[in-house]
């Protein structure tokens, strides 16, 4: 597996903020903690986890709590399979820089 570049990150961080519609900034914000976790430090958390597109992609599609605290995230049956994809797969969708 090719080791993350710092500009992935942040680009992983700022997909995940721009293919969010709103019903994710409800909850997530880009930098700060809110309901949900920042952005920035889900792609932070979780770039070095091999398996870690296919958890947050089952995560976003059912939910679930218990890593971040007591308030679980509802299934966010709104959003495209598609755009999930997208928003937690930086290294697909990010170019080489
Ligand atoms: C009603 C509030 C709410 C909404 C809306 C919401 N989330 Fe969450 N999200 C949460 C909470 C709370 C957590 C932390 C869950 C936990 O502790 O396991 C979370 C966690 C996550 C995680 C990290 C999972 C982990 O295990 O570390 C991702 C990725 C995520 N959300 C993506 C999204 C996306 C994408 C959307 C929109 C399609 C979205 N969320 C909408 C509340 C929300």
């Amino acid at each position: 597996m090719p080791k993350p570049k710092a500009s992935w990150t942040a680009r992983a961080a700022y997909l995940m903020w721009i293919s969010s519609t709103v019903f994710c900034l409800a909850c997530h914000y880009l930098e700060i903690a809110s309901v949900g976790s920042a952005c920035l430090d889900v792609s932070l958390k979780y770039r070095y986890q091999k398996d870690a597109a296919e958890y947050l992609k089952n995560k976003i599609k059912n939910g679930g709590g218990g890593v971040r605290g007591e308030v679980p995230m509802p299934p966010q049956i709104a959003i495209k399979p598609e755009d999930a994809d997208k928003v937690i797969a930086p290294s697909s969708v990010i170019p080489k820089v």
